[in-house]
């Protein structure tokens, strides 16, 4: 039977402050928990919002290590940055803290400290690689080697970038410090481990058994976890930012970050409910909520589990709805090559249109399998269904009745079988929009929300009240009437995905009451209720705003390939004999037209110095004909003439070919004598 809980603690990841946020962080996690909680906010329930940055770890050091400053001064860049961003696009935490906060230092000490006690962990030494010129050990994206699968250069303790394979640094081919540049040697370091394999049985029958109801993903996931058998997993790391591991003889040893970072959840509801925190993590009629990516699924429903229950107070989560990945434009969505829509730059470029995002997002949300962000459909979704459907219906309605009824809501009359059937429709929807989103459907409760609004515009355009405005104005007001409680339903469904808009609408109804429990009433504005006046919801988005975003987009990814680009190998060696069999020459372009029929031909008349020859070159798509006349060329002399194009071809113009495929001809650098030998 299904439990029932008296409060719901809502957990968001809390993202690495180590960069901004984009619409993967988005759409995986932040858009789907802000409408969870507004969504039980407007049934009243009691719920927190729990959000913060997640401040410490490997990649933050490294960050600073770039620029040249501190971990701190990068973690206050970032965290105010992603905050501002969440604050901007309504993701309503209740807070916003950071894993660097006074409270948080102590608590996660606090935790280690009681779970140690308890002996909770094992410890046991293990041999890592030591920069001995920097004196210390190498967390694995410190130490950089050859790749043993592909053999580029430049692979990382933990991951090769070029071909992706996962790596331990001693997999490594000459490794390196990217500290000192000098050979780490193997040297024993102490850690704390927390031994999963002792947790196993429990976890087997909480998650496999207990939680069947999970998402497929995050299910299916814990379950190869698994049935491959927990290890014990080091808890500690050697480094020199985080939370100094607190036993003694620990020096110099920090929290792993990913020991830390969920004790964040609780440490900013200790921020936020100083007196009241423990109600929400240790009461058995609290239930937890994780919101997460895919690839934080292990820590959220194995790890911090197995951590809390060692320290023996806690509650566990009831349900982790974890996402997949949205990639963008076809591609995996990366920071370290910019393939982002940043949400601080989303602002900059759409201000006002938060919620075209928000909407976006959560049609193509990757609940099931990662799906794809695209500029063309961000363009139609918002053109084909914000403007044209709910923007549309709600200023028809709105605007029938400032013109028909002086903006006052019309009373109803008799209603028809239809006027019925339309009203029952939208009650169906409250049930259907709840059902889904009790269960994390996002993408199919957004577009049951849709469907009041196509309900509505179907309605209008059967009815026509415009055309009986002249005989029948009961009707019309009877048909308004309902009209303006669709749209006062739309603005009550909404609020959970689309808060501005809802907002703005509310105000245009001049509304009150905003309470889930009234969505689906026929009766939301009385007979009389005075309107304010109609704006538009949402404006259409032409395509050269959209054009610009993915020349923006092309931009970026030729700038990678630029940054990529690597010469091709030197083919094998050849004899000097060989060479000298060659014979290059500079002769000087006398003629030079398009071959006909023939996109990529020139044909040249070249002065070599004792007569002039014919040149067929495929280089037209590169140069126009007249502007090579009277420059000079290198060409190959003495290569067996070919005939192209039904033109015989006496030699080879020399081109350098650039990495994009473009063609340069060479020339020699100082005017020279016609035959002049390239030697
Ligand atoms: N910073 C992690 C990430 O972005 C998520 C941390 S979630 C927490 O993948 F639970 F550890 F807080
Ligand atoms: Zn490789």
């Amino acid at each position: 039977m299904e439990k029932k809980f008296k409060r719901t603690t809502v957990t968001s990841a809390l993202p690495y402050a180590n960069g901004p946020v984009h619409i993967g962080h988005m759409a995986g996690v932040y858009v789907p928990a802000d409408i969870y909680v507004r969504y039980l906010r407007l049934k009243k329930e009691d719920v927190i919002f729990i959000g913060g940055s997640d401040e410490h770890g490997v990649p933050i050091t490294i960050r600073a290590k770039k620029e040249g400053v501190t971990p701190q001064d990068i973690v206050d860049r970032f965290h105010n940055l992603i905050k501002d961003s969440f604050e901007k696009f309504g993701i309503s935490f209740d807070i916003y803290s950071r894993t660097t906060s006074k409270t948080h230092h102590d608590l996660a000490s606090q935790i280690f400290r009681t779970i140690y006690d308890k002996n909770g962990f094992i410890e046991q030494t293990s041999e890592q690689y030591y920069d001995e010129e920097a004196h210390q050990f190498l967390a694995d994206r410190y130490i950089t080697g050859e790749c043993p699968h592909c053999h580029s250069e430049g692979a990382y303790g933990d991951q090769c970038e070029k071909c992706g394979t996962s790596l331990s640094p001693t997999d490594l081919i000459n490794p390196k410090s990217t500290i000192s540049g000098s050979k780490p040697v193997m040297k024993e370091t102490k850690h704390w481990y927390l031994p999963l394999d002792q947790h196993e049985a429990w976890l087997r029958k909480w998650i496999l058994e207990d939680h069947k109801e999970w998402r497929p993903n995050v299910y299916g996931q814990c379950k190869s976890w698994l049935d491959m058998g927990l290890q014990p997993r080091a808890v500690s790391r050697d480094l020199d930012w985080g939370i100094p591991v607190p036993v003694e003889g620990a020096d110099g040893k920090v929290l792993y970050v990913w020991f830390d970072a969920p004790i964040g959840y609780i440490s900013n509801t200790k921020e936020l409910l100083p007196d009241s925190w423990e109600t929400w993590w240790k009461d058995e009629d609290t239930r937890l909520v994780h919101f997460i990516g895919k690839d934080n699924i292990v820590f959220h429903c194995i790890v911090f589990p197995a951590m809390l229950k060692a320290e023996g107070s806690y509650i566990l989560p009831d349900n982790v709805p974890g996402n997949e990945f949205l990639n963008l434009e076809g591609d995996k969505i990366s920071t370290s090559r910019n393939w982002a829509v940043w949400l601080h730059e989303y602002l900059e470029d759409f201000p006002g249109k938060q919620d075209v995002l928000r909407y976006v997002l959560t049609a193509n949300a990757p609940e099931s399998k990662d799906n794809d962000f695209t500029w063309k459909d961000f363009q139609a979704r918002n053109n084909n269904e914000l403007v044209a459907v709910y923007g549309n219906f709600v200023n028809r309605a709105l605007v029938l009745t400032h013109k028909y009824f002086e903006g006052k809501v019309p009373q109803r009359g008799e209603l028809t079988d239809y006027d019925q059937e339309t009203l029952k429709e939208f009650a169906d929807v409250k049930l259907e929009v709840e059902k889904l989103l009790d269960i994390f459907k996002f993408r199919d409760a957004q577009k049951e929300a849709m469907n009041l609004a196509r309900i509505g515009n179907k309605y209008l355009a059967d009815t026509e009240p415009w055309k009986l405005a002249k005989t029948d104005m009961a009707r019309v007001a009877t048909i308004l009437n309902i009209s303006m409680q669709l749209v006062a339903n739309l603005s009550i469904a909404f609020e959970p995905f689309l808060p501005f808009s809802s907002k703005k609408l509310r105000e245009m109804l001049n509304m009150e009451t905003f309470d889930w429990a009234t969505l689906g009433s026929t009766d939301l504005l009385a007979a009389g209720h005075p309107l304010n006046k109609a704006e538009l919801l949402f404006e259409k988005l032409e395509d050269d705003v959209i054009d610009a975003q993915i020349q923006r987009l092309a931009d970026i990814k030729k700038a990678n390939e630029e940054a990529n680009y690597k010469a091709k190998p030197i083919r094998e060696n050849i004899a000097f004999d060989d060479f000298t069999k060659l014979d290059i020459r500079v002769g000087t372009v006398l003629e030079c037209q398009k071959v006909p029929k023939a996109d990529k031909l020139l044909q040249f008349k070249i002065d070599d110095g004792l007569e002039t020859r014919t040149i067929v070159s495929g280089i037209a798509m590169y140069y126009k004909p007249e502007d090579l006349v009277g420059k000079q060329v290198c060409f190959i002399a003495n290569l067996a003439p070919r005939k192209l194009k039904g033109i015989v071809s006496e030699g080879m113009i020399l081109s350098a070919e650039n990495n994009d495929g473009t063609l340069a001809v060479i020339t020699p650098e100082k005017l020279v004598k016609p035959g002049s030998e390239v030697k």
